[in-house]
């Protein structure tokens, strides 16, 4: 897909689709408590999509309407109610389904075999195998690679103490599921805190489950109940539009109903670390997730450091981060991401080539990337991966780079953002 840069600054207002996490959560959580549950601005990305034919094909009834897509009913059946899947269960691209998922299945009392495409075959799968076997869980990795695809026959579990060595949300959400079925008390541990949607969404149904700094406790026995979940619009969505305004003079815009939850708004501190200013309005929250609309203007900016604690809370937005920073005056150094290259694609390699091919000064080092920004961006043939957050990243570097870029695979935005291409234009 080819992209020119813009002759407009941006404006006007947008609703940014559900979160992504969210969404998923919703419907996982949904399918294990009793009763009804409804979730408004449900995302209808190919992720979360995967995510609902997994549980359907494990007896779930799950209620989608072609024309209001982002509204589901889950008729969940209760911790017991899910029933072996008569075919492999395919998580797509989503790394979200299969963790969390294996997490359930370990508890159940049949068997499974979880798979998904290229990507998440390559991704890596025994920090979720380490910890759920310690929990007593049968869990192998079908060509002994430590990738899916993953055999897990259901068994009865115990509660564990986990130190786990990654801040993954994926990681802590698997065990702390899988706790939900086990004999005794389950705790995660972390080094820094990842997104914790897991821990309030559980509370929101019912489950017995506490938090304090980094580490996380379920108690199992509980029931889930029903609930209604409101899908706060997706930050790591609202990211692309809130840096295009910070890059692109004389933008001004309003981003509506986005999720500012402290474990996800890194993205936020850092344009105000940078020099750029957001404004939050209309604050508001559900179901223990807070939102505000976020109005943003284009402001110069300058370089920064971004390290520790601060990159679980903004891990997905690295890519469009490392744009908003090659536009920026002076260095901008990223350090402790070494998980950006387990991501859909190695993301780290693929920025800094991608950003290089665009005429950025930017060198990549074993845990991030050191960018001197500033360079004049030129366009050039950008490879996604098949990851749909570079894709993306590079749509918005387009409009600020001189001549054409030839984004391949572009249409892969269809994991997290069907809609990406026509918003950015709206904005236009
Ligand atoms: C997610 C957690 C993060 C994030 C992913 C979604 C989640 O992954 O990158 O896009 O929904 O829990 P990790 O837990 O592997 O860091």
């Amino acid at each position: 897909m080819k992209f020119f840069p813009t002759e407009k600054p941006l404006h006007g207002q947008l609703d940014i689709p559900g979160d992504k996490s969210i969404s998923h959560r919703a419907v996982m959580f949904g399918s294990l408590a009793n009763g009804t549950t409804e979730i408004t601005h449900f995302l209808p990305g190919a992720d979360c999509l995967s995510t609902i034919n997994c549980f359907r094909k494990m007896g779930i009834d799950i209620e989608t309407d072609p024309d209001h897509p982002d509204h589901v009913l889950v008729h969940g059946k209760g911790l017991h109610g899910l029933c072996a899947p008569d075919t492999v269960l395919d998580c797509g691209n989503s790394g979200t389904t299969t963790r969390l998922i294996s997490g359930i299945l370990a508890g159940q009392d049949f068997p499974c075999t979880l798979t998904g495409d290229a990507s998440i075959q390559k991704r890596p799968m025994n920090r979720i195998i380490e910890p759920l076997t310690r929990m007593g869980a049968c869990i192998t990795s079908e060509r002994d690679n430590g990738c899916a695809p993953l055999q897990i026959i259901g068994q009865p579990l115990h509660g564990i103490t986990y130190h786990s060595p990654v801040a993954s949300a994926q990681v802590k959400s698997c065990i702390l599921l899988a706790g939900l079925y086990a004999d005794s008390d389950t705790r995660v541990i972390e080094p820094s805190l990842s997104r914790n949607h897991t821990e309030l969404m559980l509370r929101h149904f019912g489950a017995s489950i506490t938090s304090k700094g980094t580490e996380a406790a379920i108690q199992p026995g509980a029931e889930l109940h029903a609930a209604s979940v409101k899908v706060p619009g997706d930050i790591s969505s609202a990211a692309y539009f809130l840096a295009a305004a910070c890059m692109i003079p004389g933008s001004e815009i309003l981003l509506r109903h986005v999720g500012t939850n402290p474990t996800r708004d890194g993205i936020l501190r850092v344009i105000q670390d940078m020099g750029g200013t957001v404004t939050y309005r209309k604050l508001s929250a559900s179901g223990g997730e807070s939102t505000a609309d976020l109005e943003v203007r284009y402001t110069p900016l300058h370089g920064t450091v971004i390290e520790g604690d601060l990159i679980p809370t903004l891990i997905d937005e690295l890519p469009i981060i490392a744009v908003l920073a090659a536009t920026a005056e002076g260095q901008t150094i990223i350090r402790n991401a070494e998980e950006l290259k387990v991501k859909e694609s190695n993301r780290l390699d693929i920025i800094v080539d991608n950003l290089t091919r665009m005429g950025a000064d930017i060198t990549g080092t074993d845990d991030g990337m050191i960018i001197q920004g500033g360079k004049p961006l030129h366009g050039a043939v950008i490879d996604s991966h098949l990851d749909h957050r570079i894709a993306m990243s590079f749509a918005i570097a387009s409009l600020v780079a001189e001549g054409e870029t030839d984004i391949e695979n572009a249409e892969c935005v269809n994991i997290s953002y069907p809609g990406f291409y026509k918003d950015l234009k709206a904005l236009l």
